[in-house]
């Protein structure tokens, strides 16, 4: 029987072959946050003035968002982790469908693109491996602040009447606490006259950091963090420069790591508020947590079933369901998870079932049989979370895996197996 990395490579789609079993140690360093990074770019096209963003991930979809921009006219120059982009000459107003499409996160393009030039033609970003992703929010909320919207043939219309071209303020209740339309809804009502409340707001730290940044270029916007925010529009913003918090996700996946290959790893930076639930869950498993002033340490203890349910932030985040779910495979004991957010979101089941997991699904909850080792497997990501969950497993499983998936991988991680190798994992990538 040909062991699974035994097969000639260049027959292979690109994967990782990853040896299980390595203990972990030392320490290992967390990015600037995708999904802040991918909305902070929107945001400078609020402005005609240079906007410097610092501690951006090096991603693919960090790539195919300033390709976006670009294409509508932004100018995108990259040094090291900084980004300086310059909105002052925008000239297209409906970035290409291919590009949209390939990366839900442009659609967000809309509100600032709206408020600052009047109108905007966006193609709808279409559904997802994960769920169907609906915009309506979006749009219900870009309606009540005075904007003619139309979806045709795919593409959402957006315009705002009148000669002012500004939109007006208004009150904005969210039926659920969507993160990318409370972020549109944001960026549309910053240079919006008069007053905007958003009630039921997403509350995610993401959130936090696009309001930040969004005063620090002169709006005025407060309460972002909780479940109502006010902004009182201003007539423009000016340039800044913004640095962009650790990524929470890359950093629970870490958590993760060290967790499932039972070692001692010290994660930062970290800011400690925006992972409470997942520390209070890998407390629940049986790992100590070690806060310090810019990380967090993990040292691991017998590991125990528990069980999650994903919510909107501060509750346990839908994005390390999968990441978490591998460790619960390997946990002693029963755990119960459950997928809120995404309808679609537990496609790693059945891989986790090929290293030898014992999960049975039941519509959005997956019942795990904690199992005393996992065997090592060729296995494929379906998505960026999943294929960091199959990452992961093989991290803690007999022999050697190999992993495919790079594409969604390499959207949300930014040199992982270089990363997990300083801390003494064997990964090798192949292209
Ligand atoms: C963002 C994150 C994603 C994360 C998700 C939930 C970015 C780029 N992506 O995605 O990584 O998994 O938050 O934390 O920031 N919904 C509606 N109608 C709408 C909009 C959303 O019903 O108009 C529903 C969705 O179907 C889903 C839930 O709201 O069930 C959450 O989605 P949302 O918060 O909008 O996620 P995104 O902003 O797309």
């Amino acid at each position: 029987m040909p062991n699974a990395v035994q097969v000639s490579q260049q027959t292979l789609k690109p994967h990782l072959e990853i040896e299980g079993g390595c203990r972990l140690k030392g320490e290992i360093t967390v990015s600037g946050a995708k999904n802040s990074a991918l909305v902070l770019m929107t945001a400078s096209i609020l402005t005609n003035e240079p906007v410097r963003i610092e501690n951006v991930p090096e991603l693919s979809d960090i790539n195919v968002m300033a390709n976006i921009l670009l294409e509508i006219g932004v100018t995108v120059k990259r040094n090291s982790d900084a980004l300086t982009l310059n909105a002052a000459g925008i000239s297209q107003l409906n970035p290409p469908y291919e590009l949209v499409n390939s990366l839900r996160a442009s659609f967000f393009a809309i509100g600032p693109l709206l408020s600052r030039r009047g109108q905007a033609k966006i193609p709808l970003p279409g559904g997802c491996r994960i769920g169907a992703r609906p915009v309506l929010e979006h749009i219900r909320g870009l309606k009540a602040l005075g904007a003619v919207v139309s979806v045709e043939h795919g593409v959402v219309s957006a315009s705002v009447p009148g000669i002012s071209k500004r939109l007006k303020g208004a009150s904005i209740v969210l039926d659920c606490p969507s993160v990318g339309a409370t972020e549109t809804i944001l960026m549309a009502a910053v240079l919006a006259e008069g007053v905007t409340t958003i009630s039921n707001a997403a509350q995610e730290p993401e959130v936090q950091d696009l309001a930040r940044m969004l005063n620090e270029m002169g709006a005025q916007v407060v309460g972002a963090g909780g479940p109502t925010i006010t902004i009182k529009g201003v007539k423009q913003l000016h340039g800044t420069n913004y640095s962009v918090i650790p990524d929470r996700i890359e950093a629970g996946t870490f958590l993760v790591a060290a967790a499932i290959t039972r070692s001692k790893l010290r994660v930062s930076p970290v800011i400690p508020e925006h992972l409470s639930a997942v520390l209070q869950k890998l407390r629940d498993c049986g790992c100590q947590i070690q806060i310090d002033d810019e990380g967090v340490t993990l040292i691991p203890g017998e590991i125990v079933g528990v069980d999650i349910t994903t919510q909107p932030f501060p509750g346990f985040p839908t994005d390390l369901q999968a990441p978490f779910m591998a460790l619960l495979t390997t946990a002693k004991g029963t755990s119960v998870v459950t997928e809120k957010i995404f309808e679609n979101r537990l496609q790693h089941v059945a891989e986790l079932q090929r290293m030898g997991a014992s999960i049975k699904v039941q519509g959005n909850i997956a019942f795990i049989e904690g199992v005393p080792s996992l065997s090592a497997a060729p296995v494929s990501g379906s998505d960026l979370r999943a294929a960091a969950a199959m990452l992961l497993a093989s991290l803690a499983a007999n022999g050697t895996s190999r992993v495919e998936g790079l594409s969604h991988l390499d959207r949300g991680y930014a040199h992982i197996e270089m990363k997990l190798n300083s801390v003494g994992s064997h990964i090798l990538r192949h292209q």
